[in-house]
């Protein structure tokens, strides 16, 4: 018996890296903390399809469609005599095998497009990101999680697919995904190994993990792919010196218009606002308000606000008091956090307004003492004069060296 090459290298690659892609984005879907990495794994996918369909036309012998094109039937057919032994081995991929094939790329190319569309919809990021509105993100999340139950379908029955054909034909169809060799006659046409499309398939994977997790908490891929919030110059000024500027999609318009027009009262200070200036602040904040849905954060918060309230403060809120229930209440009061409303400890883009999302961006030492029980030991020994925060926060102690807030 002779042993000859049947998948290429990049073929062998796209199978293993594929299937570990779609099982990462499957694992990580129900929690926010993974979010990124499941988005990164989404991308990842679509564009493993992306090369599978051009070396499905470009790569070696096996690894092109036309060689394993059946009709529907041929693949039941073929299952059913596999299960009645009397199906002939097929050196490439046989008639049920090609049909998952075609199925998995399909389902995998709908799954990551639909996914784009949840992440552009719901949280109006990344690539979709302004196409379509949250409620349309909302509906297409549903399709999304149940074509990846399909898919999850598929492969398992793909599974059990290779473990009765390896059974039946007394080989390891799995190892030789691995090896990329199986036993034939020398008659057979061989598949060249393509070392070199390997080795950039590999090198274009690693390229990209690099770009996505170069910085701390993904923040710069964040920034790359976003869609900016509006910003605006005076807002900035005026309402940036004591604290870092809320974005005004962190509370309704009602709210802003009681803080306004209760400037000369603002949390013991007094802002010093004309009646010109007070006015052009709520030009802005009102348009970009939480009832207005730019981003999941004033969404969920303006939902969360009975119709009634008028809430002062964000911290009061339900949905951020709901968010922030697992922080211990020593950590609020510890340096570097010092204040519920210094949202920039933890929030890296809380001081970059057009990219408000407001997640997963606590730092690591912030991190640290959330996990561990002494929580302010814990934040003391590892913040410090951490680097790991924002450097451009500005904490509240400023307004002890600067009572009023007009600027200069
Ligand atoms: C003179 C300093 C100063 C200026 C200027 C200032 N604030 Fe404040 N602001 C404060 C203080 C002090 C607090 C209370 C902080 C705390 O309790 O930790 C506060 C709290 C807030 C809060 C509540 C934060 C929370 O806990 O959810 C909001 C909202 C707010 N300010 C909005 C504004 C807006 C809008 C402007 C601009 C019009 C502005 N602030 C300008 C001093 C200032
Ligand atoms: C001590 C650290 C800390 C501070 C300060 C803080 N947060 Fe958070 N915040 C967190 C953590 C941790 C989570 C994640 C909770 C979770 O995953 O359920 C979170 C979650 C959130 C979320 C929900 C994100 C989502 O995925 O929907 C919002 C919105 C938010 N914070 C806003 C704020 C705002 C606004 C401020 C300032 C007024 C602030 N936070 C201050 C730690 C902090």
């Amino acid at each position: 018996m002779h042993t000859r090459l049947v998948w290429d290298l990049p073929l062998r690659l796209f199978h293993w890296l594929f299937a570990a892609s779609f099982t990462g984005a499957w694992l990580t879907a129900e929690s926010d903390t993974w979010l990124s990495l499941h988005t990164f794994l989404g991308y990842l996918m679509l564009a493993l399809i992306g090369f599978r369909l051009i070396w499905g036309v470009t790569g070696s012998h096996y690894a092109r469609f036309s060689s394993f094109l059946y009709a529907p039937r041929a693949g039941l057919a073929y299952l059913k005599q596999t299960i009645k032994g009397t199906a002939v081995r097929h050196l490439g991929h046989n008639p049920a095998g090609s049909q998952a094939v075609f199925l998995l790329l399909g389902l995998g190319l709908l799954t990551g497009v639909s996914g784009l569309f949840v992440q552009g919809g719901e949280e109006q990021h990344g690539v979709a990101a302004g196409l379509i509105s949250p409620v349309l993100g909302t509906i297409i999340k549903i399709s999304h999680e149940i074509l990846a139950q399909i898919m999850l379908l598929v492969v398992a029955g793909h599974l059990a697919g290779v473990a009765l054909e390896s059974w039946r034909h007394h080989e390891n169809l799995s190892r030789a995904m691995i090896t990329g060799k199986k036993a034939t006659t020398p008659t057979a046409p061989a598949a060249r190994p393509h070392y070199f499309t390997g080795l950039l398939l590999v090198l274009a994977v690693m390229l990209f993990a690099g770009w996505w997790f170069q910085s701390p908490d993904h923040a710069s891929n964040i920034a790359l792919i976003k869609k900016p919030l509006p910003e605006n110059a005076l807002w900035q000024e005026e309402c940036g010196s004591c604290h870092q500027a809320f974005h005004p999609s962190l509370l309704p318009a009602r709210s802003w218009q009681a803080i306004i027009t209760q400037h000369d009262r603002h949390f013991g200070d007094d802002l010093g606002l004309d009646t010109q200036t007070a006015r052009a602040l709520l030009a802005y904040a009102i348009p970009n308000a939480a009832e207005h849905g730019v981003t999941e954060a004033a969404r969920k918060i303006n939902r969360s606000i009975p119709p009634k309230d008028a809430p002062l403060r964000i911290t009061l809120t339900p949905y951020w008091i709901k968010k922030h229930r697992a922080i211990p209440a020593d950590l609020w009061r510890t340096a570097p956090v010092n204040s519920r409303s210094h949202c920039a400890a933890c929030h890296r883009d809380a001081h970059t307004p057009t990219v408000l999302k407001m997640r997963r961006y606590t730092p690591p030492c912030v991190k640290r003492a959330l996990i561990s029980r002494l929580h302010t030991t814990a934040l003391r020994l590892t913040c410090g004069s951490s680097p790991c925060l924002p450097a451009a926060t500005q904490t509240l102690r400023r307004r002890h060296t600067r009572p009023h807030a007009s600027p200069p």
